[in-house]
Protein backbone atom coordinates (compact mmCIF):
# COMPACT_ATOMS: atom_id res chain seq x y z
CA UNK A 1 0.00 0.00 0.00
CA UNK A 2 2.88 2.21 1.01
CA UNK A 3 4.83 0.99 -1.90
CA UNK A 4 1.82 2.08 -4.47
CA UNK A 5 1.41 5.30 -3.17
CA UNK A 6 4.67 6.66 -3.28
CA UNK A 7 5.01 4.95 -6.67
CA UNK A 8 1.75 7.05 -7.45
CA UNK A 9 3.60 9.98 -6.40
CA UNK A 10 4.91 11.88 -9.30
CA UNK A 11 1.19 12.26 -11.26
CA UNK A 12 0.02 13.62 -7.71
CA UNK A 13 2.75 16.35 -7.78
CA UNK A 14 2.65 16.64 -11.84
CA UNK A 15 -1.38 17.59 -11.03
CA UNK A 16 -0.14 19.87 -7.49
CA UNK A 17 2.20 21.76 -9.74
CA UNK A 18 0.15 21.72 -13.42
CA UNK A 19 -2.62 23.11 -11.10
CA UNK A 20 -0.46 25.95 -9.90
CA UNK A 21 0.20 27.67 -13.12
CA UNK A 22 -3.21 28.24 -13.60
CA UNK A 23 -3.78 30.25 -10.15
CA UNK A 24 -1.45 32.76 -11.91
CA UNK A 25 -2.29 33.15 -15.13
CA UNK A 26 -5.40 34.95 -15.34
CA UNK A 27 -4.40 36.57 -18.93
CA UNK A 28 -6.88 36.06 -21.42
CA UNK A 29 -4.79 34.55 -23.75
CA UNK A 30 -3.57 30.65 -23.04
CA UNK A 31 -0.31 29.20 -23.98
CA UNK A 32 -0.07 28.11 -27.55
CA UNK A 33 0.25 25.28 -28.78
CA UNK A 34 1.09 23.44 -32.14
CA UNK A 35 -2.74 22.34 -32.24
CA UNK A 36 -4.01 25.75 -31.09
CA UNK A 37 -6.79 26.58 -34.10
CA UNK A 38 -5.35 29.60 -36.34
CA UNK A 39 -7.41 32.88 -35.03
CA UNK A 40 -8.93 31.36 -32.09
CA UNK A 41 -6.44 31.39 -29.35
CA UNK A 42 -6.84 28.24 -27.87
CA UNK A 43 -7.93 25.43 -29.07
CA UNK A 44 -11.30 23.25 -28.35
CA UNK A 45 -8.96 20.55 -26.16
CA UNK A 46 -6.95 23.45 -24.29
CA UNK A 47 -10.69 24.80 -23.08
CA UNK A 48 -11.26 21.59 -22.11
CA UNK A 49 -8.31 20.86 -20.61
CA UNK A 50 -8.36 24.11 -18.63
CA UNK A 51 -11.87 23.41 -17.70
CA UNK A 52 -10.43 20.21 -16.11
CA UNK A 53 -7.85 21.26 -14.11
CA UNK A 54 -9.80 24.38 -12.72
CA UNK A 55 -12.63 21.59 -11.59
CA UNK A 56 -9.52 19.26 -10.12
CA UNK A 57 -7.96 22.07 -7.98
CA UNK A 58 -11.96 23.33 -6.53
CA UNK A 59 -11.85 19.40 -5.14
CA UNK A 60 -8.44 19.63 -4.20
CA UNK A 61 -9.24 23.03 -2.59
CA UNK A 62 -12.47 21.40 -0.56
CA UNK A 63 -10.42 18.66 0.46
CA UNK A 64 -7.35 20.62 1.58
CA UNK A 65 -4.64 19.14 4.58
CA UNK A 66 -6.39 15.78 4.01
CA UNK A 67 -4.81 14.98 0.51
CA UNK A 68 -3.16 11.62 1.52
CA UNK A 69 -5.60 10.34 3.53
CA UNK A 70 -7.05 7.52 1.22
CA UNK A 71 -9.96 8.47 -0.80
CA UNK A 72 -12.45 6.41 0.86
CA UNK A 73 -12.18 8.09 3.76
CA UNK A 74 -12.00 11.77 2.14
CA UNK A 75 -15.05 10.59 -0.56
CA UNK A 76 -18.68 9.83 -0.27
CA UNK A 77 -19.15 7.22 -3.13
CA UNK A 78 -15.84 5.57 -4.00
CA UNK A 79 -16.21 2.01 -4.82
CA UNK A 80 -13.17 0.85 -6.70
CA UNK A 81 -10.36 3.83 -5.81
CA UNK A 82 -11.02 4.02 -2.09
CA UNK A 83 -7.66 2.25 -1.05
CA UNK A 84 -5.73 5.38 -3.18
CA UNK A 85 -5.17 8.89 -1.57
CA UNK A 86 -7.55 11.29 -2.50
CA UNK A 87 -5.27 13.44 -4.39
CA UNK A 88 -4.66 10.24 -6.59
CA UNK A 89 -8.24 9.58 -6.73
CA UNK A 90 -8.47 13.58 -8.63
CA UNK A 91 -5.33 12.88 -10.96
CA UNK A 92 -6.67 9.25 -11.92
CA UNK A 93 -10.00 11.63 -13.35
CA UNK A 94 -8.25 14.61 -14.82
CA UNK A 95 -6.13 12.04 -16.66
CA UNK A 96 -6.73 8.65 -16.78
CA UNK A 97 -10.30 9.35 -17.38
CA UNK A 98 -11.11 12.74 -18.73
CA UNK A 99 -7.86 13.60 -20.79
CA UNK A 100 -8.28 9.93 -21.72
CA UNK A 101 -11.86 10.19 -22.80
CA UNK A 102 -11.30 13.60 -24.48
CA UNK A 103 -13.83 15.31 -22.07
CA UNK A 104 -14.28 17.25 -19.39
CA UNK A 105 -15.52 16.23 -15.72
CA UNK A 106 -19.40 17.20 -16.57
CA UNK A 107 -19.19 13.85 -18.91
CA UNK A 108 -19.47 11.60 -16.28
CA UNK A 109 -20.49 14.39 -12.74
CA UNK A 110 -23.43 16.82 -12.27
CA UNK A 111 -20.38 19.25 -11.88
CA UNK A 112 -20.39 19.77 -7.52
CA UNK A 113 -22.55 16.82 -7.16
CA UNK A 114 -19.07 14.87 -6.78
CA UNK A 115 -21.01 11.80 -4.88
CA UNK A 116 -23.70 11.25 -7.63
CA UNK A 117 -24.06 8.53 -9.89
CA UNK A 118 -27.04 10.21 -11.91
CA UNK A 119 -24.78 10.27 -15.23
CA UNK A 120 -24.94 6.30 -16.55
CA UNK A 121 -21.01 7.42 -17.69
CA UNK A 122 -19.94 7.05 -14.40
CA UNK A 123 -20.89 3.73 -13.62
CA UNK A 124 -19.62 3.12 -16.93
CA UNK A 125 -16.34 4.15 -15.61
CA UNK A 126 -16.60 2.00 -12.92
CA UNK A 127 -17.65 -0.98 -15.12
CA UNK A 128 -14.79 -0.28 -18.22
CA UNK A 129 -12.11 -0.02 -15.06
CA UNK A 130 -13.21 -3.74 -14.34
CA UNK A 131 -13.35 -4.92 -17.46
CA UNK A 132 -9.49 -3.59 -18.10
CA UNK A 133 -8.37 -5.27 -15.03
CA UNK A 134 -10.03 -8.31 -16.30
CA UNK A 135 -8.38 -8.27 -19.59
CA UNK A 136 -5.15 -7.75 -17.77
CA UNK A 137 -4.97 -10.10 -15.33
CA UNK A 138 -6.75 -12.66 -17.10
CA UNK A 139 -7.16 -12.47 -20.80
CA UNK A 140 -3.49 -10.58 -21.57
CA UNK A 141 -2.00 -12.49 -18.68
CA UNK A 142 -3.02 -15.65 -20.44
CA UNK A 143 -1.10 -15.26 -23.60
CA UNK A 144 2.28 -16.14 -23.77
CA UNK A 145 5.08 -14.84 -26.07
CA UNK A 146 4.51 -11.61 -25.89
CA UNK A 147 7.70 -8.76 -25.49
CA UNK A 148 6.58 -6.98 -22.38
CA UNK A 149 7.07 -8.18 -19.09
CA UNK A 150 4.24 -6.67 -18.05
CA UNK A 151 1.83 -5.87 -20.89
CA UNK A 152 -1.01 -3.48 -19.89
CA UNK A 153 -3.98 -1.90 -21.20
CA UNK A 154 -5.78 1.09 -19.91
CA UNK A 155 -8.53 3.61 -20.65
CA UNK A 156 -5.95 5.34 -23.38
CA UNK A 157 -5.02 2.08 -25.14
CA UNK A 158 -8.76 2.25 -26.66
CA UNK A 159 -10.40 5.33 -26.18
CA UNK A 160 -6.83 7.61 -27.28
CA UNK A 161 -8.96 10.99 -26.46
CA UNK A 162 -12.11 10.14 -28.08
CA UNK A 163 -15.51 8.59 -26.08
CA UNK A 164 -15.82 6.23 -28.69
CA UNK A 165 -12.63 4.06 -29.81
CA UNK A 166 -11.97 3.90 -33.44
CA UNK A 167 -12.78 0.69 -35.55
CA UNK A 168 -10.75 1.54 -38.57
CA UNK A 169 -7.98 3.91 -38.86
CA UNK A 170 -8.60 7.07 -40.65
C1 LIG B 1 -15.09 8.86 -17.39
C2 LIG B 1 -15.90 9.25 -16.25
C3 LIG B 1 -15.34 10.26 -15.26
C4 LIG B 1 -14.77 11.48 -15.52
C5 LIG B 1 -14.51 12.13 -16.86
C6 LIG B 1 -14.47 12.07 -14.22
N1 LIG B 1 -14.87 11.25 -13.22
FE1 LIG B 1 -14.78 11.64 -11.22
N2 LIG B 1 -15.52 9.78 -10.82
C7 LIG B 1 -15.80 8.82 -11.77
C8 LIG B 1 -16.09 7.58 -11.12
C9 LIG B 1 -16.43 6.26 -11.78
C10 LIG B 1 -15.97 7.82 -9.72
C11 LIG B 1 -16.17 6.81 -8.60
C12 LIG B 1 -14.91 5.95 -8.48
C13 LIG B 1 -15.12 4.73 -7.60
O1 LIG B 1 -16.27 4.36 -7.33
O2 LIG B 1 -14.11 4.15 -7.18
C14 LIG B 1 -15.61 9.23 -9.57
C15 LIG B 1 -15.46 9.87 -8.36
C16 LIG B 1 -15.12 11.21 -8.20
C17 LIG B 1 -15.05 11.91 -6.93
C18 LIG B 1 -15.40 11.36 -5.55
C19 LIG B 1 -16.79 11.85 -5.17
C20 LIG B 1 -17.36 11.23 -3.91
O3 LIG B 1 -17.60 11.97 -2.94
O4 LIG B 1 -17.56 10.00 -3.89
C21 LIG B 1 -14.64 13.19 -7.20
C22 LIG B 1 -14.43 14.32 -6.19
C23 LIG B 1 -14.47 13.28 -8.64
N3 LIG B 1 -14.77 12.06 -9.21
C24 LIG B 1 -14.06 14.40 -9.30
C25 LIG B 1 -13.83 14.47 -10.68
C26 LIG B 1 -13.25 15.60 -11.33
C27 LIG B 1 -12.80 16.89 -10.64
C28 LIG B 1 -13.18 15.30 -12.66
C29 LIG B 1 -12.58 16.12 -13.79
C30 LIG B 1 -11.18 16.55 -13.57
C31 LIG B 1 -13.74 13.96 -12.83
N4 LIG B 1 -14.11 13.49 -11.60
C32 LIG B 1 -13.88 13.31 -14.05
C33 LIG B 1 -15.86 9.01 -13.14
C34 LIG B 1 -15.38 10.11 -13.81
C1 LIG C 1 -10.72 -2.60 -24.55
C2 LIG C 1 -11.09 -1.27 -24.97
C3 LIG C 1 -11.55 -0.29 -23.89
C4 LIG C 1 -10.91 0.05 -22.73
C5 LIG C 1 -9.61 -0.51 -22.17
C6 LIG C 1 -11.71 1.07 -22.12
N1 LIG C 1 -12.81 1.35 -22.87
FE1 LIG C 1 -14.31 2.66 -22.43
N2 LIG C 1 -15.32 2.09 -24.09
C7 LIG C 1 -14.90 1.12 -24.99
C8 LIG C 1 -15.96 0.90 -25.96
C9 LIG C 1 -15.89 -0.09 -27.13
C10 LIG C 1 -17.02 1.73 -25.60
C11 LIG C 1 -18.39 1.83 -26.25
C12 LIG C 1 -18.42 2.86 -27.33
C13 LIG C 1 -19.81 2.83 -27.97
O1 LIG C 1 -20.75 3.35 -27.36
O2 LIG C 1 -19.93 2.26 -29.05
C14 LIG C 1 -16.59 2.49 -24.43
C15 LIG C 1 -17.36 3.43 -23.78
C16 LIG C 1 -16.99 4.13 -22.63
C17 LIG C 1 -17.79 5.11 -21.96
C18 LIG C 1 -19.17 5.59 -22.39
C19 LIG C 1 -18.96 6.88 -23.17
C20 LIG C 1 -20.27 7.52 -23.59
O3 LIG C 1 -20.59 8.61 -23.10
O4 LIG C 1 -20.97 6.92 -24.42
C21 LIG C 1 -17.07 5.53 -20.87
C22 LIG C 1 -17.51 6.59 -19.85
C23 LIG C 1 -15.82 4.83 -20.88
N3 LIG C 1 -15.81 3.97 -21.96
C24 LIG C 1 -14.83 5.00 -19.95
C25 LIG C 1 -13.66 4.23 -19.90
C26 LIG C 1 -12.68 4.35 -18.86
C27 LIG C 1 -12.73 5.34 -17.70
C28 LIG C 1 -11.71 3.42 -19.12
C29 LIG C 1 -10.49 3.05 -18.28
C30 LIG C 1 -10.77 2.66 -16.91
C31 LIG C 1 -12.11 2.72 -20.35
N4 LIG C 1 -13.29 3.26 -20.79
C32 LIG C 1 -11.38 1.70 -20.93
C33 LIG C 1 -13.68 0.48 -24.98
C34 LIG C 1 -12.75 0.52 -23.97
Amino acid sequence: MKRNAAALAPISLFLLSACAPAVSSAKPEAPTSAVTAPGTGRSEAEGIAAERLHLARAVLASIAGREKEPAGQVFKNVKRLGAVPAIQLIAIMNTAYAKSLGVSCSHCHVVGEWASDAKPQKQIARDMAAMAATINSQLLAAIPNLRGPDPVVNCTTCHRGSIKPALDLP
